[in-house]
């Protein structure tokens, strides 16, 4: 395939569900090679599947890489496979709970702590050696709540303020070695984590958050997956060190501007990918948090 990442060697983190699931169709569509990573419950292999009958090329990797080994372990698999790294996307995150500060397990900061904070650290460290040698560029998973910071959801927030905050250094520090690293700050999405039946929102909460979105719905992993696409590509050549929310409007918002917008505007798009797991993530992360806390 050949597209707008034609030659170009991917590793996706989280890319197995969700929003990592667009992010990996869409690049390979687009002519990157991908290696799409996820946890043993993650649908990586379906996924994998999935691109190379649409003519892609993608390789699956399991595995912890909040931790240093696996992390490691994962770039020097896909440089073997591929021969390089031009692009690293850190999407993969937990979001375990919803409590007001006073309540909040420890389990589940320590838990956001490893899954949002070291996966990103220890791929990004792992990484910047081969993209140093292909002028390659990082693009991390940021969250309006890391700019905003969302109550009940706390400690959520803090750690998307690391990653802002990390990357952004990134971005400064690696310029000399042509190396770029930009940050996705999407809204609510329409993935397992807005929905009350797949989260951990209850209903007034998932009502809420939709209504506080200018644009009046979630956005959809596909719509988030065109802009980690414009970031990692070429056409983004002078932009490092910048956040794109990716967010309805909600990030500058006042107020449950959502209700005003008329149903028939608040369609999501139907895309263009055969996205299948938009709703397979954070299943198993979540249970192991859950359980840890009970
Ligand atoms: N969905 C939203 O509304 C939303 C909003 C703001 C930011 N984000 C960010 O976007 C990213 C993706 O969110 P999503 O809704 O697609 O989540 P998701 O749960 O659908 O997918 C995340 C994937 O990452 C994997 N993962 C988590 N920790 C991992 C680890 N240590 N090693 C390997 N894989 C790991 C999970 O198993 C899961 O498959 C996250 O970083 C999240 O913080 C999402």
């Amino acid at each position: 395939m050949s597209g707008r990442l034609t030659n170009k060697v991917a590793i996706v983190t989280g890319g197995g569900a969700g929003i990592g699931e667009a992010i990996s169709k869409k690049f390979a569509r687009e002519g990157a090679a991908v290696v799409v990573v996820g946890l043993d419950s993650d649908p990586v292999r379906e996924v994998v599947d999935e691109i190379l009958a649409e003519g892609g090329r993608a390789i699956g990797y399991l595995g912890d890489i909040s931790r240093e080994e696996t992390a490691k372990a994962c770039v020097k698999a896909a440089v073997e496979e591929f021969g390089k790294l031009d692009i690293l996307i850190n999407n993969a995150g937990a979001f375990p709970t919803v409590s007001t500060i006073d309540k909040y397990p420890t389990e589940a900061f320590e838990y956001m702590i490893k899954n949002n904070i070291y996966s990103n650290f220890m791929m990004t460290r792992a990484a910047i050696p081969h993209l140093q040698k292909s002028k390659g560029n990082i693009v991390s998973a940021g969250s309006e709540a890391g700019h905003m910071g969302e109550p009940q959801n706390t400690p959520y927030g803090g750690t998307k303020g690391f990653v802002h905050a990390f990357q952004r250094g990134v971005a400064v520090e690696q310029a000399k070695f042509g190396v770029r690293s930009n940050i996705v700050g999407p809204g609510p999405i329409d993935t397992a984590w807005t929905h009350k039946e797949t989260g951990p929102m209850n209903a007034k909460m998932e009502k809420l958050t939709v209504q506080g979105v200018p644009l009046g719905r979630r956005g959809t992993p596909e719509e988030v997956a065109n802009v980690y696409l414009f970031l990692a590509s070429d056409e983004a050549s002078y932009v490092t060190g910048a956040t794109y929310y990716v967010d309805g409007g909600v990030t500058i918002s006042k107020g449950p501007h959502g209700d005003e917008v008329p149903s028939h505007l608040k369609q999501e798009p139907t895309g263009e990918l055969n996205l299948k797991h938009s709703k397979d993530g954070n299943t198993k992360v979540r249970k192991e948090a859950l359980a840890s806390m009970s």
